[in-house]
C-alpha cells in the first residue's frame, strides 16, 4: 500500500486545484480570532482588521477575522464529498480591548456560519486542558461579582456534509473493517470530554518562523482521522502549520492535502516528516500493548472473549474488530512538497491467548510527540 501527501503554500480561501467533492474528511485548527498571536496574519489578509484593533473596536475586528475564516469553510464545503466529516478544533478568546474585557466566542460564530452554508452539526467534543498555573484565576479574587471563570477548554466542532456515508462496494466494506478501532478505544475516543490529551509544546524548531507554533497534539488529529475516515481516504487540513494532520494521516494509512499560508514552514515540515517511520511504529506498538493490557485485565475479571483478530491472533471484544490491521510505515519518499509513504504488510506481530496471559503488562508507553 502507498499513500501520498501534498503540501501547498498558499491561502486556503482559494483551493482551486482541489476538485469538488473529492475530500473524505477535513481536520483542522484555524488561527483563533482575537488571540493576539494571530492578529498579524489576519490583518495581512484584510487591513481593515488592523484598523479595527487600532480603533479598539473589538466586535468589528472579531467579525472581520471570522469573515476570513468563512471563506475557507465555504471552500471546505465545496471540496468535501457528500457524507464527509469536518472537524474544527477552536478555542474561544478572552481579551481586554480599551476598557472592555470579554469573551469572543469563535466556537458559536463558526458553528453558526457552517450551518448556514449547509453543514449538519453533530455532537461535539470538549477538549479540556487543565492548567495548574498559580495565576490562572482572573479578576477580583475572592471578592464577588468581579472575577472570571478560567478558560481551560477548547472545542472540537464536528460537522457533516449531507447525510450518512454509504459503503457500497465489497472493497469499501472490507477497507472499513480493516480501519476499525478497538472497543476500548471507542469508549475513550467517542466520549464528549477529552481530558487525557495535554497541550503540545509550542516552540518551533526553525527560527525563521514565528515563535509559537499553535500546534495541536498528534493524538488529537490521529484520533479524529481514525474515528471519521477509512484507510486510503483523503484528509484535508487547510491550516497546516507544523504538519501534525499530515503526520497523523501518514501514520493512519490515509492520503492527505495540506494548505499553509506561510512558506517558511517548508523546511520544518520536511524535517518533521522524516520521523514518520519511528513514530508510526511506536504508535502501533502502543496501541497493541494497550489492547493486550486491556484484554488481560478483562479476561482475568470477566473470562474469555468471544472473538479473535485475524491478523494479530489476539482476542477482541466484538466481531467488528476481527479485521483490524494497522498500516506499518516502511519508507518515506520526498518529491518536492509531495511525500509518498510506503507501508509494510501488517505481519510482524502475532499473539496467542496463552502468551498474553503470561505477559507482564507494559505500563510504559512509547513517547509519541510533544
Ligand atoms: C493554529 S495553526 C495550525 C497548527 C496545526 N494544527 C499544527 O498542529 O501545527 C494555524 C495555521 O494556519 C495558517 N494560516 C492562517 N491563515 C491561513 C490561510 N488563509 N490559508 C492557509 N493557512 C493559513 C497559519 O500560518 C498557521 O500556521
Amino acid at each position: 500500500m502507498k499513500t501520498t501527501h501534498k503540501i501547498t503554500f498558499g491561502n486556503s480561501a482559494y483551493m482551486s486545484d482541489i476538485s469538488n467533492e473529492s475530500i473524505d474528511l477535513m481536520v483542522t485548527s484555524p488561527p483563533y480570532p482575537m488571540i493576539e498571536m494571530w492578529d498579524e496574519i489576519f490583518s495581512e489578509q484584510n487591513p481593515a482588521i488592523r484598523e479595527a484593533l487600532k480603533n479598539e473596536d473589538g466586535n468589528r475586528a472579531f467579525e472581520l477575522m471570522n469573515q476570513e475564516l468563512d471563506k475557507v469553510w465555504k471552500e471546505v464545503y465545496r471540496v468535501l464529498k457528500s457524507g464527509g466529516f469536518a472537524c474544527i478544533n477552536i478555542g474561544n478568546a478572552t481579551r481586554k480591548i480599551g476598557e472592555e474585557f470579554k469573551l469572543y466566542s469563535s466556537h458559536s460564530r463558526i458553528l453558526e456560519y457552517c450551518i448556514s452554508i449547509g453543514f449538519s452539526s453533530l455532537p461535539e467534543i470538549l477538549w479540556r486542558k487543565q492548567t495548574n498555573a498559580p495565576n490562572k484565576f482572573m479578576g477580583s479574587g475572592m471578592l464577588p461579582a468581579g472575577a472570571y471563570v478560567t478558560l481551560e477548554h477548547e472545542h472540537i466542532i464536528i460537522l457533516r456534509k449531507g447525510n450518512k456515508r454509504n459503503f457500497k462496494t465489497e472493497e469499501e466494506k472490507l477497507r472499513r473493517q480493516k480501519s476499525a478501532f478497538f472497543w476500548e478505544e471507542r469508549n475513550l475516543w467517542f466520549s464528549d470530554i477529552w481530558e487525557d490529551l495535554k497541550g503540545t509544546k509550542q516552540n518551533n524548531i526553525d527560527n525563521q518562523i514565528r515563535e509559537r507554533s499553535g500546534a495541536y497534539p498528534f493524538e488529537l488529529a490521529y484520533r479524529l482521522i481514525n474515528m471519521f475516515s477509512l484507510k486510503e481516504d483523503t484528509i484535508l487540513d487547510p491550516f497546516l502549520g507544523t504538519g501534525t494532520t499530515t503526520m497523523a494521516a501518514m501514520a493512519a494509512g490515509r492520503n492527505s492535502i495540506g494548505f499553509e499560508i506561510d512558506p517558511n514552514f517548508a523546511n520544518q515540515l520536511s524535517m518533521r516528516f522524516q520521523e514518520i517511520v519511528t513514530l508510526s511504529n511506536d504508535l502501533i506498538e502502543n496501541r497493541i500493548n494497550n489492547h493486550l493490557n486491556f484484554i488481560k485485565e478483562r479476561i482475568s475479571t470477566r473470562g474469555a472473549l468471544g472473538y479473535k483478530n485475524k491478523v494479530y491472533g489476539f482476542p477482541v471484544m466484538t466481531s467488528q474488530e476481527i479485521e483490524i490491521a494497522f498500516s506499518e510505515v516502511h519508507k518515506i519518499v520526498n518529491k518536492d512538497h509531495e511525500f509518498e509513504i510506503e507501508y509494510k504488510e501488517a505481519s510482524s506481530y502475532k499473539f496467542s491467548e496463552d502468551e498474553i496471559l503470561q505477559k507482564e503488562p507494559k505500563s510504559q508507553q512509547k513517547k509519541i510527540w510533544e
